[in-house]
């Protein structure tokens, strides 16, 4: 691997200019290409940095530009046809979050990386957060007892999507903060929603995931609330954490709090519930950009050829949980059982099929702050 690696990125909408201004910002990457089919949105990215080279065709990025490393930023139904013909060009390849509209679309990428031997990230950007960092280190540290559940609520006014529905916009981030906490898959899951203002995609869902030993997580999603809410709160045997992203400071609270059942007791008049009300503490947390932390782990991935912590697997598992999703949201909230291997793909596509539908460093904001839809 030369010294520079040359990096392109391809859709320049709203979060892709955030990954153009990382990856330009990194030392040894060569931010070499940004490709939109707009040539409206590329005119504005190009204003903003001239240097950096435009391209409105994406199979002459990936062959005339002579890049090592692609990063995806389309709308999730372009995620697979185009890093598939990435991979296939020879180049690394990172794609944004969902992995893709599919899960049979998402285990055929992680094949072709593997065959040929090339990095494949997936932009679970909140990985990446030193806040969610930080939670994972109290949980694994065991300072929050067994944890009973969670809750996540992720809530805004917009932005609207027209071919996905809120669960698949807004839940990835939650469930892959709940997946990394937890280290262990749903056994099933069950999701309600509501379209309200497009018809047929649903703007404010509700989804359930159910874990071994009764665990489970509750995610509220929502584009149509008046205030921008990025919240969880992880509840354990002996701590809490409210854990709250859009706070400047102070984002996580960890409270000595808990409940306990007496272990025995002969009549009702001995039976009380212990509640423990201890102190609250806020630890401390550095200030960096997450998606800073995320590129420049990719970058390490490549040269270092290590597998990323957002990789293709862990693509995968979020995207059956959001076909799980779907499929529970089209049977009214019905329980999916995903306790064994199906062979169902519900996928994106199937929501706009159905009647009636429309289809680790730098002192930075936030995920959070940099984009209102994380
Ligand atoms: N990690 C995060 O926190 C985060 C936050 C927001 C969005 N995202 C993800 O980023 C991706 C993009 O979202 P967005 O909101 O920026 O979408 P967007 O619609 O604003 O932008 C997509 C861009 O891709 C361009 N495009 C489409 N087809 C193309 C083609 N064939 N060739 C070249 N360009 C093409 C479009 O012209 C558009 O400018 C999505 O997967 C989304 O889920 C991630």
């Amino acid at each position: 691997m030369a010294e520079q690696i040359k990096v392109g990125v391809v859709g320049c909408g709203y979060w892709g200019p955030n990954l153009v201004r990382n990856f330009r910002s990194i030392a040894g990457c060569h931010l070499k290409l940004m490709c939109d089919i707009s040539e409206v949105r590329l005119a504005h990215v190009r204003s903003l940095y001239p240097d950096v080279e435009g391209e409105v065709d994406f199979k002459h990025m990936l062959n005339g530009a002579g890049l090592d490393a692609v990063v995806i930023a389309t709308s999730v139904k372009m995620h697979y046809p185009m890093a598939k013909a990435s991979l296939l060009a020879g180049k690394h390849t990172f794609i944004e979050k969902p992995m893709a509209a599919t899960s049979h679309e998402c285990e055929e990428l992680i094949e072709i990386a593997r065959k040929n031997g090339l990095v494949l990230m997936v932009g679970h950007t909140f990985l990446y957060s030193p806040a969610v960092r930080k939670i994972k280190e109290i949980v694994d540290n065991g300072d929050l007892g067994e944890i009973r559940y969670i809750c996540a609520r992720r809530l805004n006014l917009g932005l609207f999507q027209k071919d996905i529905n809120v669960a698949w916009d807004l839940a990835p981030h939650d469930i892959s903060i709940i997946l990394h906490i937890l280290e262990e898959q749903p056994i099933s899951i069950n999701c309600r929603g509501t379209a309200h203002i497009t018809p047929g995609v649903e703007d404010v869902t509700s989804m359930c995931l159910h874990f071994p030993k009764e665990r489970s997580a509750i995610i509220h999603s929502s584009w149509l609330d008046p205030r921008k809410v990025r919240e969880m709160t992880i509840v354990g045997s002996k701590r809490m954490i409210v854990y709250d992203d859009v706070a400047q400071q102070e984002k996580i609270k960890v409270f000595d709090t808990r409940v306990e059942r007496p272990p025995h007791y002969d009549t009702f008049a001995e039976f009380h519930y212990a509640y423990h009300y201890g102190d609250m503490y806020v630890p401390y947390i550095k200030q960096e950009e997450p998606l800073k932390a995320e590129c420049q782990h990719f970058l390490d991935c490549i040269r270092s050829e290590a597998t990323p912590l957002t990789d293709g697997h862990r693509g995968v598992e979020l995207v059956r949980i959001l076909e799980a999703a779907s499929r529970s949201l089209k049977a009214s909230g019905a329980p999916i059982d995903l306790s064994r291997p199906r062979n169902f793909h519900h996928s994106i596509h199937d929501l706009s099929a159905r009647p009636g539908r429309a289809k680790e460093k730098s002192l930075a904001p936030s995920a959070s702050e940099t984009c209102s839809r994380s």
